[in-house]
């Protein structure tokens, strides 16, 4: 074991902070990650706040972060696929039975015995398991990740879990040329749906609830932009799309987005408030339009995403912070108010 440099949250209210974290050395099939930058998803936030207790509630001290780029410092004597001085990858998943019919599809997100990149009960050490607002990682080679050399390690670290997140429900749903998708609130899992759904060709419309969004929206890729408060606008679209990807971090109507798909429409929802949604069953039936939510994605389709953006040179729009200005980060994501996602350069941590 050794201690690794972190920041964690000591309870629900309290601001994130210096800490160390113990570690495993790394065993047979272990890689040692040298953590160069890692994003913060909305995810840490709600998580860190205790904000998902009715679900999976958070275990303090919680070091949360699942988009983590970094360098290959060490591996165990069976680890074939990585080498000191690779750049590697971890997102969501750390491990996972690998024995269950999810595991051996390939769809590791749907195991029922997966260990989760932080707040997971962690197998080696007892305890939790601590995410990428660290220094160093250590994961079983399953679960790393090959970053393709043209993209930006700050850039490419949140896809880790805001691409594969909006990849994933896209492939799965059939969005291709010549369809009409929605993406529902620009954050950092909204600007990386817009830019995949423009990469796959379709027809993109942004649904936002910020007007200053707007132009950088269709630099991203979008053909339209609608403002979601604005019900005329809104109802121009009814019964038009095929697919609308909705990744909003709070409560919101979804019926107004439920009345814009056409026939057989889909909307998923990956955005996860911690109340229920209301839902008017209506909407639903008459169209035979489906109502769905999407979990990350499997290891196998992670790569896939990553190489996807390596061959289409895609990356998130970040801000690059010292981990030092991770609380005000923060506050900031609560207000829906960075473009498009804090990119934490854990070289800064060396400061503490
Ligand atoms: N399903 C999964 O596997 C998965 C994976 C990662 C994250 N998530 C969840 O996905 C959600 C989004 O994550 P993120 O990191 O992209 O968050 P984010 O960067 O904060 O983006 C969320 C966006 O939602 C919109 N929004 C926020 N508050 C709103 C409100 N009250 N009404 C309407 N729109 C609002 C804003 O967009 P506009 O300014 O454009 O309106 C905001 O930028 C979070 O709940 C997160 O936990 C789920
Ligand atoms: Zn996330
Ligand atoms: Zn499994």
């Amino acid at each position: 074991m050794y201690n690794a440099k972190a920041y964690s949250a000591a309870s629900a209210t309290t601001p994130l902070a210096s800490t160390t974290v113990a570690r495993r050395d790394p065993t047979g099939h272990d890689v040692q990650i040298e953590i160069l930058f890692c994003g913060i998803c909305h995810s840490d936030l709600h998580q860190v706040r205790n904000e998902w207790k009715n679900v999976m509630p958070t275990v303090y001290p919680c070091v949360p972060g699942h988009e983590i780029v970094g360098r290959v410092t060490r591996v165990g004597s069976a680890v074939t696929g990585f080498k000191p001085g690779d750049l590697a990858a971890v997102g969501c998943l750390v491990d996972s039975d690998r024995t269950c019919p999810e595991c051996r599809a390939g769809l590791e997100q749907f195991c029922p015995n997966l260990t989760l990149t932080y707040n997971s009960p962690d197998k080696h050490l007892g305890g939790v398991t601590y995410g990428g607002y660290s220094d160093s990682v250590v994961v079983d080679e399953r679960f790393v990740l090959r970053v393709p050399s043209n993209l930006d390690p700050a850039g490419a670290a949140p896809l880790l879990c805001a691409g594969i997140t909006t990849y994933s429900p896209m492939r799965h749903w059939g969005v291709t040329e010549g369809k009409k998708v929605g993406v529902v609130g620009l954050g950092g899992l909204g600007h990386m749906a817009v830019k995949f759904a423009h990469a796959l060709g379709a027809h993109v419309v942004v649904f936002t609830t910020s007007p200053n969004k707007k132009e950088s929206a269709l630099r991203l890729g979008a053909d339209e932009v609608v403002i979601s408060r604005n019900a005329g606008e809104m109802n121009k679209h009814a019964g038009s799309f095929d697919f609308i990807l909705d990744a909003v971090a709070a409560a919101h109507d979804i019926d107004a987005y439920i009345q814009l798909l056409r026939r057989d429409g889909n909307i998923t929802l990956v955005g996860a408030p911690d109340k229920p949604l209301a839902v008017s069953v209506f909407g639903l039936i008459f169209k035979r339009r489906s109502l769905s939510g999407s979990p990350i994605g499997g290891l196998p389709e992670t790569q896939e995403m990553l190489d996807f953006c390596g061959a289409h040179n895609i990356t998130a729009n970040v801000e690059v912070i010292p981990i030092q200005k991770v609380n005000e980060a923060y506050e900031r994501l609560a207000k829906a108010d960075v473009k498009y996602r804090f990119s934490i350069d854990m070289a800064s941590l060396k400061a503490e």
